[in-house]
């Protein structure tokens, strides 16, 4: 298939370009290169001829247009999107203006090339969304692809908001479309703002690792190539219309994820002192969501898709992705903001 993969420089987007790539698909790897791209993450795929990329803004309809006639996918994973919470809550702007006006100018390019192209069945609109939409959760219960939405940070609004108007697209326009859910992801080149990335190298650094609150908040972990796997399943065998809760089925709250991060630290890298002693707690997010679970039945039984890594498996791997790609991490810490507590609602 030639896929056409918006925000394929960005964390998960390129671990699906990467993914897609060696499966043996086509891939046009469309991105605005905003301050969380990076083309490293792609890198390993940029000279190979099934790979080919085209810097645009997806809020850009004429680029998308341009795009769509030039390379004539098979199918679309739409990625691109602004997905920081914490800077949601600073300038929600950029978040109603990606994530909502750019995935309609999508599928608005998506379904004028689809009508103009009469048709084709096999075409999908595959949206790519977050377990946020859902809300939070209190201490049990799990996320199913029926629970009502109930988006409560600004990122989280502008995903529910673009998730409605692609079963909108499907629903009016008969535009074939899949979405996925899917909870935190971690792994290889996660941006520096991030929680798992922020805890490994502030750790390295001798600086505190900031705990929201008092950390108790949940979320469930999944390790990023198992969710470039699982969207290249969903992509290839969902059914029209339908979609998809993916989760790692690791629920941890954020001060056990840290304390295992440091634990692994201490025996990849041990320092004088173990890397928990550097736990500092800081004021909570506003509006900061209790938990999230997934209830990850629907893919496993009808795609037969399960999670590969255990968190632990995955965490090792993490930090010792960090540790052996320092020149990648350091290059994006002069960016605007990173580095910096964002988000505190003032
Ligand atoms: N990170 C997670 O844990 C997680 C979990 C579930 C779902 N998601 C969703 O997965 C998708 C990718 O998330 P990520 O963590 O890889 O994000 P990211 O911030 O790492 O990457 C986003 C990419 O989109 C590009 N982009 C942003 N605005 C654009 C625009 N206007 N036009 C074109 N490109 C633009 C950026 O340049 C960047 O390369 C998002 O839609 C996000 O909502 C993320």
């Amino acid at each position: 298939m030639k896929i056409l993969v918006t925000g394929g420089a960005g964390f998960i987007g390129s671990a699906v370009v990467r993914a897609a790539v060696a499966q043996g698909h086509s891939v046009v790897n469309l991105d605005a290169l905003t301050y969380a791209a990076c083309l490293d993450n792609v890198a390993s795929v940029a000279d190979n001829p099934l790979y080919a990329f085209e810097q645009a803004d997806i809020r850009d309809r004429a680029a998308l247009d341009r795009i769509f006639a030039a390379h004539k996918p098979d199918t679309v994973m739409h990625l691109a999107a602004e997905s920081h919470v914490d800077r949601s809550i600073d300038g929600p702007g950029d978040f109603i203006e990606t994530n909502i006006t750019g995935t309609y100018q999508m599928l608005e390019a998506a379904r004028a090339y689809w009508e103009g192209a009469d048709k084709p069945e096999a075409f999908r609109f595959h949206h790519i969304s977050t377990d946020e939409v859902f809300g939070s959760l209190g201490e049990t219960g799990q996320f199913t692809e029926e629970t009502p939405y109930d988006p409560r940070s600004p990122y989280s609004a502008s995903k529910a908001a673009s998730d409605h108007l692609v079963r909108a697209w499907h629903e009016t326009y008969g535009l074939p479309i899949v979405m996925s859910n899917c909870s935190n992801n971690y792994g290889p080149f996660h941006f520096p703002e991030k929680l798992i990335p922020v805890v490994i190298i502030k750790a390295l650094a001798g600086e505190p690792l900031p705990i929201y609150g008092d950390g108790s908040n949940v979320r469930d972990w999944l390790y990023v190539e198992d969710h470039a796997d699982a969207l290249l399943c969903v992509l290839t065998r969902g059914e029209n219309g339908r979609s998809y809760n993916i989760g790692g089925e690791n629920e941890r709250s954020n001060l056990e994820l840290v304390t295992t991060l440091c634990a692994i630290l201490d025996r990849l890298r041990p320092g004088a002192a173990p890397y928990a002693d550097q736990i500092t707690y800081v004021t909570d997010r506003p509006g900061h969501d209790a938990r999230y679970a997934i209830d990850p039945q629907r893919i496993a039984n009808e795609l037969g898709w399960r999670p590969s890594v255990t968190v632990e498996e995955g965490l090792e791997k993490t930090v010792q992705w960090y540790l052996d790609n320092e020149d990648w991490w350091r290059a994006l810490q002069n960016r605007a903001g990173v580095g910096e507590r964002l988000g505190t609602g003032k």
